[in-house]
């Protein structure tokens, strides 16, 4: 393994992103080029780009700039830029980064190796942003990855057909796609043998998976991974309200290895700005999925995504998202400040809310939720919860050593993704390792963004059914 060199992928961005840096490191393995955690050890440096919000894009531009200098001690360096950015900007980023080797599309990851391979014989810019028209090079692009966790992504569909006025993502990531099943579920097989215990479908839309192409539905794909040996959870994300469809939502009633979380942005409030972001739906209609989920599943987890100070968001549609939030209890929330992007139709709206404004809004709304997630936070201390545990939270050396720690705490999620650290009471006569087991954890305390617990029991031979049974 002489020539082996060292590969160092910098990812910004979604989970989507992660996923596309996984299948990245695997396809430059056959070629020669092994991950190292190490920035100045690296002979090929790739940025994994985001640029869904303005923030997202500085980043990549202030890394890349890192990466320029980098190169002018270390000329035989390869630096790349791949993701959004790269499919956004294509050639225009020689421009602005000298030194760039390859700028790589979000299509175009099944042509990495071919690239670099050029790349390590002759040294002129590559700029490979084609966007595929068809399923086979999508197919292509998405390898089992041998995971060496307990849980994984998997893609189940990429691309976006939706257009929300301010969103970049259908420009940058092309038309909506989906994978067949049988490939879903053979790279579902691999991860399960390789340890993986819960999976996160990954989509842009995952609601209309499948249309398209006239395959299975979603919850036809839900409802045969729920049949996979050794699978004992499964997550999904991200879900477009006006595709939510009953049948989906019935699968958390009936389907035992769905876990009891959806993310469900809705982005606002009003309805007025709900239209001119082009989301199809309105608040009523909005409520009324949210109560249906809640009927099926009672404990489900619901999460969101709220934009603040859309172009032409006044105080009293802000006022609107506020209620909204107040009246379903999200259990937590992500949200942003609204970015212009380039390509989008709000980019041009009219009605531009003031960075001060925008910023107070976004407190507002911090604040708000920071108590919505306390309160629901608290109900849960004195109860017994599952937890799939991932690995050690910290260890605790009070009389240990680094071999043997004193205590170590754990760290895994609940089935309605709350992350809960614990320790084991008694504490195991012998070293033991939780991780990838699934454990009783008995709640006694809570904090903004984790619960804590212990645990007396490791939950044998857990399986399917066995969550809600132990529940109490
Ligand atoms: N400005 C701010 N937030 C945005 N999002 C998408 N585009 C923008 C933008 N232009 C947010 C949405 C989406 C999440 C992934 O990012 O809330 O659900
Ligand atoms: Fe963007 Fe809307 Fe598509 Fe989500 S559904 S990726 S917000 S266009």
């Amino acid at each position: 393994m002489g020539n082996r060199k060292n590969l160092y992928i910098h990812t910004i961005g979604c989970q989507m992103n992660h996923y596309d840096t996984e299948q990245m490191a695997k396809r430059l393995a056959p070629v020669g080029y092994d991950i190292t955690p190490f920035l100045e050890r690296a002979d090929l440096i790739i940025t994994n780009t985001c640029s869904v919000r303005e923030k997202a894009e500085q980043k990549v531009y202030s890394f890349l700039g890192r990466l320029v200098e980098m190169k002018a001690e270390k000329p035989d360096l390869i630096i790349g830029v791949s993701g959004c950015v790269a499919q956004q900007e294509g050639a225009a980023i020689l421009k602005r980064v000298p030194k760039l080797d390859l700028v790589l599309g979000t299509h175009a990851i099944a042509r990495l190796p071919g690239n670099i391979q050029r790349l390590e014989k002759q040294r002129s810019p590559i700029v490979d942003v084609e966007v595929s028209t068809t399923i086979d090079d999508f197919v292509a692009s998405a390898d089992p990855v041998q995971a060496d966790h307990v849980t994984a992504f998997v893609t189940v569909m990429r691309g976006c057909d939706n257009y929300c006025t301010y969103c970049i993502v259908p420009y940058v990531r092309g038309r909506e796609m989906s994978r067949p099943a049988e490939k879903i579920v053979d790279e579902i097989r691999i991860l399960v043998a390789s340890g993986v215990r819960e999976v996160t479908l990954l989509g842009q839309n995952v609601n209309s998976y499948g249309k398209k192409e006239g395959l299975c539905t979603f919850h036809d794909l839900l409802a045969l991974l729920n049949d996979v040996d050794g699978l004992w959870r499964i997550r999904f994300t991200t879900s477009h309200p006006k595709d939510l469809s009953d049948d989906l939502i019935q699968c958390f009633g009936h389907l035992g290895k769905l876990c009891h979380h959806i993310h469900l942005p809705v982005q606002s409030g009003s309805n007025r700005i709900l239209k001119l972001m082009n989301r199809k739906y309105t608040r009523e209609q909005y409520f009324e999925k949210v109560d249906k989920l809640r009927r099926t599943c009672p404990d489900i987890a619901i999460t969101s995504d709220i934009i603040v100070g859309f172009p032409g968001e006044t105080p009293a549609d802000f006022q609107e998202t506020l209620d909204l939030i107040k009246a379903i209890e999200y259990d937590s929330l992500f949200m942003f400040r609204y970015s212009d992007r380039p390509h989008t139709p709000a980019s041009g709206f009219s009605g531009t809310v003031s960075s001060q404004a925008q910023k107070e809004r976004f407190d507002a709304l911090l604040a708000l939720q920071e108590q919505l997630t306390v309160k629901k936070h608290r109900a849960l201390v004195g109860l017994t919860l599952p937890v799939l545990t991932e690995g050690w939270s910290k260890r605790q050396h009070e009389t240990g050593t680094d071999e043997h720690p004193s205590t170590v705490q754990w760290t895994g999620r609940t089935s309605t993704h709350r992350v809960v650290n614990f320790v084991r009471d008694p504490s195991p006569a012998h070293p033991e390792t939780l991780r990838g087991k699934m454990v009783d954890v008995k709640i006694r305390r809570a904090f903004p963004h984790s619960l804590e617990g212990i645990s007396a029991d490791v939950c044998p031979d857990w399986g399917p059914g066995g969550e809600e049974a132990n529940v109490t």
